[in-house]
């Protein structure tokens, strides 16, 4: 557990670097719960870094609200960014490298591409064994509209040489000690992608420091993790990098493991695509309700595949109903869902729900077993009594 004291120095180092006007933080009872400015009402899973989760009560809306918005580092956030001497560079495998000011990213075609973006470990609390690593539930997740030049107009600017085979992003983190740096890459084609973009806004808004002020990739459909924030530096490189964050973090075993079992790294593959899943935003687990009829709501989502339907069942799966789809949608955004349910009786229910997508995968009602906790996507459960 890290000191009130030291959080208080973390924060107010964040803060101050901001410019922002809050108070520092406020600790709201004598449980020492932390409240972060800007991030009221967020479940604080780390006060090391900043790990803020959005309650299953802020899933209500198919935009997430910044504020909201989830986030995670794996470091300090930078103590002084100014996007007046900020600068990108694009190195490695280029014909020309380039260094990009924000006023020349700010100048450049924008594209806008509505994203859910979720964290590779979201869920990760529900792991049977329990796995180490920040124990987020359901909510390490958020949907925003991001906005920014596509990257591959910069890499074509720098001009990929034929070599150029995956594109590396280094950001400004401040690094603890000795431990690696955060960098991480992806391939080239997905870099080409046109909705892989350098994103400056979110919702309309230039990009708040959590999320990665002044710039940050958004690799969309793919875990969070890709989606490197305060970018210094892009690089091309001839081979996928593999740095710590590349390997061993963030991979999934190439055949399915037996419970409990280690993941063999060399018979292993980087985490990319989010899987299909859904989560039961209302009710909340323990809820009563005072009627027969209950009103269940969640969202839904796929990564880089669309979701075609949402069921629910009130009986252990032996029987599903489908649930309604909201309008709104986008390629790589989740869907809203509400299905109105009529108890029999009065008494306690599970209500599950899962979600099926475009490339015909269904949700599994357990979980697929890996170390790190990544991808949970079982049947999404609440636990509820029916009063009357
Ligand atoms: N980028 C940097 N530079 N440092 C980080 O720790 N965390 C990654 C990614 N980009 C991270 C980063 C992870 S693991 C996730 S899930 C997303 O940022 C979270 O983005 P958010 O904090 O904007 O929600």
């Amino acid at each position: 557990m890290i000191s009130r004291r030291d959080f208080v120095k973390a924060v107010s180092g964040a803060v101050a670097a901001a410019g922002a006007i809050h108070p520092l933080l406020t600790w709201a009872d004598a449980d020492s719960e932390v409240v972060v400015p800007g991030k009221e009402g967020m479940i604080v899973r780390s006060t090391r870094f900043f790990d803020l989760e959005m309650p299953p009560e802020f899933i209500d809306s198919w935009i997430t609200p910044v504020p909201h918005f989830f986030v995670r580092n794996h470091m300090h956030e930078p103590s002084a960014l100014d996007a007046s001497t900020w600068e990108l560079k694009i190195t490695g495998e280029v014909e020309k490298p380039l260094t990009l000011t924000y006023a020349d990213l700010v100048k450049m075609d924008p594209h806008s591409v509505t994203n859910t973006l979720e964290c590779a470990g979201n869920g990760r609390a529900f792991y049977h064994p329990h796995v180490p690593g920040v124990q987020w539930q359901k909510g390490a997740i958020g949907t925003a509209r991001f906005s920014g030049p596509h990257l591959g107009d910069i890499l074509q600017r720098a001009g990929v040489k034929p070599t150029g085979k995956h594109v590396m992003f280094h950001g400004l983190d401040e690094v603890p000690g000795k431990v690696p740096p955060f960098i991480r890459s992806i391939p080239i084609e997905k870099a080409s992608d046109p909705d892989t973009l350098i994103a400056v806004r979110m919702n309309g808004e230039p990009l708040t420091k959590h999320h990665g002020f002044p710039a940050r990739a958004l690799v969309p459909g793919w875990i969070g993790a890709a989606s490197c924030k305060w970018l210094s530096e892009i690089k091309v490189l001839d081979k996928e990098f593999d740095g710590n964050f590349m390997k061993p973090g963030y991979r999934m075993p190439n055949h399915p493991l037996k419970l409990g079992d280690p993941l063999n790294l060399d018979d292993s593959h980087p985490v990319t695509a989010l899987n299909v899943k859904s989560v039961i935003a209302g009710p909340t687990d323990d809820w009563t309700s005072s009627s027969r009829s209950v009103h269940i709501h969640g969202v839904a989502w796929a990564g880089e595949a669309d979701i075609v339907k949402v069921e629910v069942s009130s009986d252990s799966g032996a029987t599903w109903q489908a649930a309604k789809l909201g309008h709104d949608r986008a390629k790589y955004a989740w869907r809203l869902w509400s299905h109105s349910w009529k108890a029999l009786t009065a008494g306690d229910y599970t209500i599950l729900a899962r979600a099926t997508d475009s490339q015909g995968r269904t949700q599994p009602e357990s979980e697929e077993w890996n170390p790190s906790g990544y991808l949970y996507n079982a049947y999404d459960q609440v636990k509820i009594h029916v009063q009357s």
